[in-house]
Order: C-alpha cells, then structure tokens, then sequence
C-alpha cells in the first residue's frame, strides 16, 4: 500500500482507528459547540474563524471543515494537528488505544531502535537528576544565577531546566544505579572518557538546557557556565538520537503557536525569555550556521519564517555566510520557498536582552520590520561598505551585486537590483548586468553548482496523467468504501479502468483491493488519499468534503440500486469517451485489418453503451 503504512499490517491500522474515536481524539484539541446529526461542530483548529465550521462525523469517523476545506481520518488529524508522519501519528494512537504495534522485522533495525529508546530513557532520567539539583541546595547558585537572569521558576520548570553539580562521576553514578546499561552509558553523549579510561560526567557545575525533539522528548543537552569562562556553552555531541543539523530548539512548545510564523534565533536563553514574554513561536538554531535541514523543518510548521542572527560584525557575517549556503544550492531547502525574512534587534542586543529591556511589544515591532532576505542582504553590503567612517560606492557595488547573483527569482532579483540602483545612482540594467557577471563567475570557479536548463525543469514534470476525476465517480467511490457490504453483493463490480487515469485511478484502484479483502469506511478511503493530489487538491480534503455530505441510506435494497446506478453513469462517460477516441481513430485509417478492429471495437463500445443507458433508465425508474 502506498508506502505510509510502513509495512504495519493492514488490521492493525484497522484497528487503531476503530479503538481511536474520532471525537474522543480532536475533542482533546477543540471544544465542540454544536451538534446537527451525526456530526459534530468546534471552531476550526486549522484557521482562525469566528463561528464553527469544522466537523467530526461520528458515523463515518471523519473531520472535514467547510470553511478552509481540510479533512481527513482520525490517523490524519494527528498528522496534522501534531505535524507528525503518517506512522508517526499511527504509533501516538497505537499507543492512546494501548496497541502494540509489531516491531520493525529487520533485527538490525530492531536492536537500533531498542538502543535509541535506552538513550532517550537515559536522558530523560539525566534531566531528572539535573532537575532534582537545581531544586536542591547544592543548585542555589543556579537558581540564582536564574533570578539574575529573569527566568520564573515556571518558565525554568517548563523548560526543564537544571544543575549539574560540580562532580566528577555525580550522574554517572546515578544512572549506574538506575540501571542504565553500560553500552548505553557510553552512548548518550553525556559523559567522556578520563584519562584512566573509565567514564566521567561531562556537564559540571553547569546550567543545565534539555534539548527536546518535535514530539517533547529529550534528545540532548545544553550547560552553561555561570561566570565569565569558557567554554560558555558545552553541548552533548552527535548521539543516535541527536543530530544538531536537525533539531530546533524550543520548536515541541513552538508548534502549538496559534502565530502562522515561527522565528528562529540563535540561543537557548533567546528562545526561553521570549517564550516567557509571551512571544511562543520562537525556536533556536543554536547558534550553527542554520541549515537546510532546520529549515525545512520549520517550513513544514510556518508558512512564514523570519531569522535573527547575532547583530554584531561577526553575526552579520555569519548571517551572511548562511543564506548565501541555503541560496545557492541546487535543490533550494523548501524553507526557501516560505516567505523568509531576517529582523534585526537594534543597538547590537540579542532578543534575550531586548525583550527584557523593552519587553515583548516593542519586539514585536522588531519582528514586523524584518525585511525580506535580499533586502536585508543589500542593508547588510551598506553596512559593510562604511571604511573609517565613509560609505565606499565601490565595495558596495561589488558586494551588492554578489549577494544579488545568489537570488534565483529572477522577479525578486530585479526588485532588489532597483535599490540597489538607486543607492548607487544608476541604471537597473547595469546592476543586474553585473549581477549576472558576479554569478557566471562564481560559477566558472566552481562554487555555485549548475543551475538546472529550462528543458531539464520542464521534463521533470509529468504531463500525462491530468489528474482530474469527475464528480459522479469522485461519489461512487465514496459511496462504495462506506457500503462494502454492498461491494460484496454487487452482479457488476467496478473496475479499475472505470475510473479516470492517474490519482483518481489509483486511489479506486487500492480501495477495490481493500474492499474485495473485506477492509471499508471513510477513514480508510481517506488513508488512501494521503499524501495525493485530485483536482488541484488533496485527494484527501476532496474525498472528506464529499463523504461528510452523503447521505445515509438505510434501505438495503435501494442502496444497491442506488450504487450500481452511479456504477453505470460513470462507465457510460468513460464509454462515451472511448467511443468518440475510436471514431477519430477510425476517420484517420486506411482500409486494412488494423481498421476492422477498430471499427469491431468501436461497435462492440456502442452496443455496451446501449446496455448501459438501459440499465440506467430501468434504475432509475
Ligand atoms: N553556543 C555554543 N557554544 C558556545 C557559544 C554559543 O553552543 N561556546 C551556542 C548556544 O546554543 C548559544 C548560542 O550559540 O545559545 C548563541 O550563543 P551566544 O549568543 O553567545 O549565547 P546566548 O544564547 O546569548 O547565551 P547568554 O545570553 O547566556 O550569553
Ligand atoms: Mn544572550
């Protein structure tokens, strides 16, 4: 199937719908108003509105919201509303119902994920440790170093802040004593090796910063030192689960800001003070040069992103050095293509210490005067371009123009190139005339990789399959997956090629399998749908509108009618079209074997057609 289900069987997935009650799972995230039916009314958690239109159908186990159009199954609100996978929100609701699912077969994988699990359980009970510390005598250094800094005790508990005391084997021996497994001690990134060879703590006498996942687990820490030394900050290194190029900090609490931007910036004490000032979609790099894989990962939660870096010398230059990474690359991170913007907190402060000194309105202000990338490249050449206090119109044009090569968009490169042009008091075309040098250049040199040619792009993508389905069978289907008893009983079952080609075609295809191997409902139909398009649309939000408007017919009998009738009407267009193909055959071929074929195929075509407008009007009757 499809390939989200990730090899779980198709039973269990059975089951974990039908032991997840649709309104029991998003009545944890809404609070329904209104009831009309079988269905279900809350405002919408999808967009903002004022007066419900989302609803849960309790009969066919299916949300779909008449007001932004998005629906799906119980397995697919997850999806959405926790931002997770497809196996990921199975796995939430496998163990909301208690299911076990099946382990991953391969034994390598196995013992993997059983090591990763040991990890996490490791670090959540370090963080225990660190927590119990910080709350104890031996941690009222931290707590006051806490004070110092403005941080509540609610917002350190929320973050799971804690101490780790200044002890060689402190932590060591406490998971020791836990029982944390040797092999596992030396993998969770929480100790090195002393020159005996045994293992030591690695975080002492710190402030302690748990790193979450997306999903609120601990995956790593941070610890500062509280005076002036160095280094300020030690991080746990790369583990099996932490990777740094793909974790944002603060992104578990992030994720339920009801803001349609996330801000990313560089520090943990950034991320934490404005999340206590109320500013609740902020998350950090920490402090790496962003990358493409932190950027994507923040697109899929934030149509809009907006980047603070360090607004010193080296924080520009910094900030510089990433976008152009994420610029230039071939495959632009999809974060890219989210309305990006860099802000900049006035008089050199990081957000930290400009939200405790003007508080969160004034750097709300900040944030609503981030500008967008390339206008904040060519403030940043400005900038660069003061030599002992006096602009130099040179410097600037050439690093103005460098920056402007990076920029793709040739639309959002000429937009830049006017200011650029107006700075410098010349024409627009000159600019980007040099633009286009500075970027053949970098080019020969071997530091921008190949852009891809018009034809290459436009090969890529598919032409074939039109992916269009017709309203009639977009509600034949839907009627069959809510009736399989009906499927069962039917003298005439639907076909694949009864369908369009392409999405509508696959989609009838996967669900005929199912319903022949006994599987139905909505929510099945739905978990088809996913991840496909129909119409311009997700196949899903199109099925789910659909299915939330069928009615409910009780009468067997005139179900079956009702169906086969639907049945014959979508086949007659299908007939109608592949007689109308064969005629235009037919008028363009000589006389011949290949000919009579045709002309056989095209009356047998007829005489079906014929059938099946009988069949029609003697149902309809
Ligand atoms: N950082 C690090 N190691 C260091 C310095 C910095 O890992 N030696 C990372 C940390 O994630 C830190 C971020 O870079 O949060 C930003 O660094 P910096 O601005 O120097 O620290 P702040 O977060 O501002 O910390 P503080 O306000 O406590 O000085
Ligand atoms: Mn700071």
């Amino acid at each position: 199937m499809a390939g989200h289900s990730g090899g779980i069987p198709e039973n269990i997935i059975e089951d974990i719908i039908s032991r997840n009650d649709i309104v029991s799972v998003v009545g944890q995230y809404v609070r329904f108003t209104k009831t009309s039916g079988q269905n279900q009314f809350a405002l919408c958690p999808f967009h903002s509105e004022d007066t419900p239109s989302f609803s849960v159908s309790v009969s066919k186990q299916i949300y779909y919201c008449f007001g932004c159009h998005k629906g799906g199954n119980v397995i697919q609100f997850i999806m959405e509303v926790e931002k997770l996978s497809f196996i990921e929100a199975l796995r939430l609701l496998a163990e909301r119902a208690q299911i076990t699912l099946p382990e991953p077969e391969d034994d390598a994988l196995k013992k993997l994920s059983v090591q990763r699990d040991e990890i996490r359980d490791a670090l959540l009970e370090a963080a225990r440790y660190f927590y119990t510390s910080l709350n104890s005598d031996r941690g009222r250094g931290a707590s006051e170093y806490l004070v110092k800094r403005k941080i509540t005790p609610q917002t350190a508990k929320k973050f799971g802040l804690g101490y780790a005391p200044d002890e060689w084997e402190g932590l060591y021996r406490f998971l020791r004593q836990k029982g944390v497994r040797d092999e596992t001690l030396q993998k969770c990134g929480l100790f090195t090796k002393s020159k005996k060879g045994g293992l030591i703590d690695l975080f002492r006498g710190r402030l302690m910063f748990p790193i979450f996942d997306p999903m609120g687990k601990i995956v790593a820490f941070g610890g500062r030192i509280m005076t002036d030394g160095t280094p300020k900050y030690i991080n746990s290194p790369e583990t099996d689960v932490y990777s740094k190029q793909r974790v944002l900090y603060g992104l578990n609490f992030a994720k339920t800001s009801k803001e349609k931007s996330l801000i990313i910036v560089e520090g943990y004490m950034d991320v934490i003070s404005m999340h206590q000032a109320g500013v609740t979609n902020a998350v950090a790099s920490l402090g790496t040069a962003l990358t493409d894989r932190q950027l994507s990962l923040a697109s899929r939660y934030a149509e809009e992103i907006v980047l603070f870096f360090d607004s010193d010398n080296a924080g520009r230059n910094a900030a510089i050095r990433s976008l152009k990474a994420l610029m230039t690359r071939l495959n632009r991170p999809s974060g890219m293509n989210a309305k990006m913007s860099v802000g900049r907190v006035p008089d050199g402060k990081d957000p930290d210490q400009y939200i405790r000194e003007h508080g969160p309105e004034a750097f709300r202000k900040v944030v609503a005067g981030a500008l967008p990338v390339l206008d904040y490249l060519v403030e940043a050449a400005q900038a660069q371009s003061i030599e002992d206090g006096r602009f130099d119109a040179r410097t600037f044009q050439s690093l103005a123009c460098e920056y402007l090569s990076w920029e793709s968009n040739a639309v959002l490169r000429e937009r830049a190139a006017g200011t650029v042009a107006d700075i410098l008091k010349v024409s627009v075309a000159s600019v980007l005339a040099e633009a286009k040098r500075a970027e053949d250049n970098e080019r020969k040199s071997g530091t921008l990789e190949p852009l891809r040619t018009i034809k290459e792009q436009i090969s890529a993508v598919p032409v074939e399959e039109t992916n269009r389905a017709t309203h009639q069978e977009i509600v034949l289907l839907c009627f069959l997956c809510e009736n399989p008893e009906v499927f069962q009983d039917m003298p005439d079952k639907p076909i694949a090629t009864d369908f369009s080609a392409g999405t509508m075609r696959t989609i009838a295809n996967e669900m005929i399998a199912m319903l022949y191997k006994g599987f139905g409902g909505a929510a099945k139909l739905l978990e088809l749908s996913e991840g496909k398009e129909l119409n311009g649309r997700p196949a899903r939000d199109l099925f789910s509108g659909i299915l939330m408007k069928t009615k409910d017919i009780r009468d067997p009998q005139k179900l079956s009618r009702f169906v086969l009738d639907y049945l014959y009407r979508v086949r007659e267009q299908v007939y109608t079209r592949r007689k109308k193909y064969l005629a235009v055959q037919i008028d363009g071929m000589a006389e011949g074997p290949d000919r009579e074929a045709s002309v056989n195929a095209f009356r047998e075509v007829n005489d079906y057609l014929k059938y099946l407008r009988e069949q029609i009007r003697e149902l309809s009757n």
